[in-house]
């Protein structure tokens, strides 16, 4: 199995769960470690790295031939970079999956491609309506856009030259390995530091927010039974939960007041609300979150993730300030 993006965050957490659940995969990773990623969070594992850009046709194709299937992590995620600087999301989301795309076709190699909920747009705070497979695409953000891009990529090259593939759409991860850029692990590292915890706007959005196992978990679940050419929606159920909670809940599991935070500048064209219909991966795949339900299961996995990063301060505190910094220059 080749990886790409695999020292990220959600790469790290899945190459981990497979070596845990499923150890007859060999393991090949293929990750350029650009800021997010880190060759640390592979250290020791029984695994090959190369560290290399999906946009080098001569690695990718190399690595490629050798895999008998490809599981497409690697892409600029951040919301917040691809508005101060769009260019490297459509380098790498773009340029790289085209790359990756034209390999696994020339080799006839299995591709699952990790898409995001975002492709779809945002709905209104007082929307209940769920994304599903067959929501129309609505970008708002060039990362998002970027992703957007990538997926149509995809579909075009299953249905013009019949490669075997399938994609997921997840919601917002947490769990441990997140770069401390992202909104919770942010939060939790702001107060481990003794800085004030930061919330843009009103805190009124909503996230459906995912453990990065149970991710991991529905990934497996198609790689092992999902239909090629398909496309699955992946999401815990946590779509009642806006932005204001979740900080005031790390406050809390943090031996703070649950107000013990800030309002900063908000995010432009910040998405209003994520929520997901994953029914179809339910019945067809029988996969289903284990951290689901907000004051139990997101509870149980928010205080795993805040052990984690007190006990691996290795991880980001020599990243911290400037992180900090250059949020400061946005006023956030
Ligand atoms: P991340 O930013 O933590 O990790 C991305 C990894 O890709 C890094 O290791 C980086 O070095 C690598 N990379 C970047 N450009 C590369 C290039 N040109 N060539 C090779 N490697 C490159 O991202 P993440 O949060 O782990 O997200 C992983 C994937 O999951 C992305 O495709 C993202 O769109 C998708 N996704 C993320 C979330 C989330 O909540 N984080 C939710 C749904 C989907
Ligand atoms: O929905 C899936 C997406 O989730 C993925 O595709 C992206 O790769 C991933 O980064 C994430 O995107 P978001 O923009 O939703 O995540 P982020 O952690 O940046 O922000 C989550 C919410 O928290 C969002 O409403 C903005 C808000 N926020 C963020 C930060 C960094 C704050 O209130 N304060 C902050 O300091």
């Amino acid at each position: 199995m080749l990886v790409t993006g695999g020292a990220g965050f959600i790469g790290t957490n899945f190459i981990r769960y497979t070596l845990k659940n499923f150890p007859h995969y060999e393991i090949s990773v293929l990750d350029k470690l650009t800021y997010a990623g880190n060759f640390n969070n592979l250290r020791g594992l029984d695994i090959r790295f190369t560290q290399g850009d999906i946009c080098d046709t001569n690695v990718v194709d190399s690595l490629v031939s050798q895999a008998d299937i490809v599981v497409h992590f690697a892409a600029e995620s951040h919301n917040d970079n691809s508005l101060r600087d769009p260019s490297p999301f459509i380098y790498t989301n773009l340029v790289g999956t085209y790359s990756l795309l034209e390999a696994v076709r020339r080799h006839e190699v299995r591709f699952h491609h990790i898409s995001t909920d975002e492709v779809f747009g945002d709905l209104a705070l007082d929307d209940p309506s769920r994304f599903s497979e067959t929501t129309p695409y609505r970008p708002s953000s060039p990362y998002s856009a970027t992703k957007a891009g990538s997926d149509h990529l995809v579909r075009a090259w299953v249905r013009s030259f019949g490669i075997a593939a399938t994609i997921s759409h997840c919601s917002n991860n947490y769990g441990p390995y997140q770069h401390i850029e992202k909104f919770i692990p942010r939060q939790i590292t702001n107060i481990l530091s003794g800085r004030t915890p930061k919330l843009y706007g009103t805190g009124e959005q909503v996230r459906d927010w995912i453990h990065v196992d149970d991710h991991s978990a529905a990934v497996h679940a198609i790689l092992s039974s999902g239909t090629l050419g398909e496309t699955y929606v992946i999401g815990a159920d946590n779509d009642h939960v806006n932005n204001r909670r979740v900080i005031s809940l790390i406050c809390e599991l943090m031996g703070l007041s649950p107000d013990a935070y800030e309002h900063v500048a908000d995010r432009p064209g910040h998405d209003q609300r994520y929520a997901m219909d994953s029914s179809k991966i339910r019945r067809e795949l029988g996969w289903k979150p284990r951290y689901t339900d907000t004051d139990t299961g997101m509870r149980e996995g928010l205080e795993h993730t805040i052990a984690w990063y007190r006990e691996h301060e290795e991880f980001w505190l020599a990243d911290k300030a400037q992180v900090e910094q250059s949020y400061a220059e946005q006023g956030q």
